[in-house]
């Protein structure tokens, strides 16, 4: 009996000292396996008297199970160290540069509202928003555009579904909602920009689903159309980076402004590439106005004491113009060349005294 006490005692005392689990593995043979101390002495169970098995046979497989016992309760110390050795070596430093091939970059259409933002932000405009899921009266009614106008079939408007009062939500069509938002929460004076989404049912090289634009309103008492003229030319040369552009108001017609014009800047086409500014081509860049007495009304604003102008344009137009894109449906496909391409660095955002792009 004494043997076995002495085995037991440096077996536990092997397992103990096992570093890893191979050494373990090591060990638990030698005790356990075909040839092992331990299975020796099983064998020998086999040459003893009836009397003497009764006592060693129960000893030698008590034995066995403390062995065996002690051989796991050590598996499962090592495996709990080398977890936690591997958590500690495997720490990421979350300061350290990102890969520089993994650097995403700004979209053109982010890029050139920052752009815009930054501009105006300079001119003294603050940014305003609205919701993308607009009702009727914001889309259309208090822009002065009832149920039956005609102006509402050139919208290809989105709607939802409709409620039980029978009104349809709708994605908003233009960022022009954002004009009588504006109104109902602030006093005039007024001077804002509201870019944003917009949505309309129409898809080719010029047109997407949801595109971009931003809205401008200027309210208060002696605001006029010189203001209108002086404000989009210092933005058009701002914007274009050119010191000298060539503009032409055009007449045309808005609900919600009187008088309406629409806006083109100054273009050529020289082999095939467009340039800004110059030229006997005219480009059409934004629709804008002298706000109506309707839509000041509906925006809660006395007409006979309060005057001003809006204009919206399109981002997505600006940002081709500007930076030479020519199909505006790659714009919203996310593909990574694409991105790369166009995309802008992460880190110079536009400033007007750092330079816009
Ligand atoms: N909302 C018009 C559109 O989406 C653009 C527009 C034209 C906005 C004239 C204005 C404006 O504020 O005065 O086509």
């Amino acid at each position: 009996m004494a043997d076995l006490d002495n085995l037991e005692k440096e077996l536990l005392a092997a397992i103990e000292a096992a570093g890893d689990e191979r050494a373990l593995d090591e060990v638990r043979v030698a005790a356990l396996g075909k040839k092992g101390s331990v299975s020796e002495k099983m064998k020998t169970l086999g040459g003893m008297s009836p009397e003497e098995r009764k006592v060693a046979g129960p000893a030698l497989n008590s034995l066995k199970a403390r062995v065996t016992e002690a051989v796991e309760a050590r598996r499962k110390t090592l495996a709990e160290t080398a977890l936690e050795e591997r958590l500690k070596s495997e720490t990421i430093d979350v300061t350290l540069p990102v890969r520089p091939q993994a650097a995403g970059t700004i979209h053109p259409v982010t890029q050139v509202m920052e752009e815009v933002i930054a501009i105006f932000a300079d001119m003294g405009f603050s940014v305003a928003e609205g919701p993308h899921i607009e009702t009727d009266w914001y889309n259309f009614g208090a822009l002065n555009i009832p149920p039956e106008h005609p102006a509402r079939q050139d919208h290809d408007t989105f709607y939802l579904k409709e409620k039980a009062d029978g009104s349809r939500m709708v994605l908003r069509t233009h960022t022009s909602p954002v004009q009588i938002r504006t109104m109902e929460n602030v006093e005039p004076p007024i001077r804002i920009i509201a870019p944003g989404r917009t949505f309309r049912a129409d898809s080719d090289m010029t047109h997407t689903p949801m595109f971009h634009q931003v809205e401008a309103l200027v309210i208060d008492e002696t605001t006029h159309m010189g203001h209108l003229k002086g404000t989009l030319e210092a933005f058009c040369k701002a914007f274009f980076e050119v010191d000298d552009i060539k503009m032409r108001f055009r007449p045309s017609h808005f609900p919600f402004t009187e008088p309406s014009m629409e806006v083109d800047i100054g273009c050529t086409w020289e082999g095939g590439e467009l340039k800004i500014g110059q030229g006997d081509s005219w480009m059409e860049i934004l629709g804008s106005g002298m706000v109506h007495p309707n839509v000041l009304r509906a925006g809660g604003y006395d007409p006979d004491r309060y005057q001003g102008y809006a204009f919206g344009m399109g981002i997505d137009r600006i940002a081709m113009l500007k930076y030479g894109i020519p199909d505006l449906r790659a714009f919203f496909e996310a593909d990574l060349r694409w991105l790369r391409h166009y995309g802008f660095p992460a880190v110079a955002k536009p400033t007007l005294a750092e330079g816009l792009s």
